[in-house]
């Protein structure tokens, strides 16, 4: 008999942990967040949850080293091309899309320009936290470009006079709005979706992943 726990990923602070706690909680999970701890224990079930950054939940999947993850689609589909191209695991099952972490990975561009189509971002600088998926898009449209890789503050590039463009998460509008930003081309719509590493489960660990797949659809019909 194996004893091991179900180990689940999810985002420690951020869009997505507020969503997650409440999805646990609501599938009858019992979790006590309180503290700074990296892995929690649930109370009733033989889950371990580890709270991480969420950039680091594709890779903890595609790795192997974690049995479920939830992750926004956006970063799951950035850390794949970035591991196919690399030649890095980048193989997961999608159990389920969720019902929230709503967004969409936009080209923005200064307010008071002009936008004809892609063939308009040729030859510039485009500052993102997503160049692969940014590639991708470009690479089909056939435009040439250049990127400024930006972890954070992607918004204020163009102002800076880092960069001709920006990609990035876009939900309100309101961050680009208030850096005189307009949407362009939206090149990715994401929620936040429940993955699966490849591989094998015991008895003990499939029926308890079908369990909570089926008190997970349970929810999402209910608030439908
Ligand atoms: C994202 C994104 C924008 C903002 C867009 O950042 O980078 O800054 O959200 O949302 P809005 O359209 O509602 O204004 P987030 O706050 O997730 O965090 P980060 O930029 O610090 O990673
Ligand atoms: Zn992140
Ligand atoms: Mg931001």
């Amino acid at each position: 008999m194996q004893t091991e726990r179900l180990r689940i990923a999810i985002q420690k602070k951020g869009r997505l942990a507020k969503e997650c706690h409440e999805l646990l909680k609501r599938c009858g999970v019992k979790i006590n967040f309180s503290g700074d701890r990296l892995i929690v224990h649930a109370e009733n079930m033989p889950i371990d949850l580890l709270l991480v950054r969420d950039d680091d939940i594709p890779g903890l999947i595609m790795d192997g080293v974690v049995d479920l993850g939830v992750i926004g689609e956006n970063e799951l589909e950035e850390v794949r091309l970035e591991r196919v191209a690399l030649g890095e695991p980048n193989e997961y099952v999608k159990l389920r899309r969720l019902d929230f972490g709503g967004c969409r990975l936009s080209v923005a561009i200064d307010k008071d320009k002009t936008y004809n189509g892609p063939q308009d971002l040729a030859g510039k600088r485009i500052a993102t936290t997503y160049p692969n998926i940014l590639k991708d898009y470009l690479d089909k449209q056939d435009v040439k470009f250049s990127t400024c890789m930006l972890n954070g503050s992607v918004e204020v590039a163009p102002r800076a006079g880092l960069a001709d463009a920006i990609c990035d998460l876009v939900s309100t509008g309101a961050t680009l709005e208030a850096n005189g930003l307009k949407e362009a081309e939206v090149i990715f719509r994401s929620k936040a979706v429940l993955i699966q590493r490849m591989g094998e489960f015991d008895a003990d660990k499939t029926a308890l992943i079908e369990r909570l797949l089926t008190r997970i659809k349970g929810v999402i019909q209910a608030k439908e």
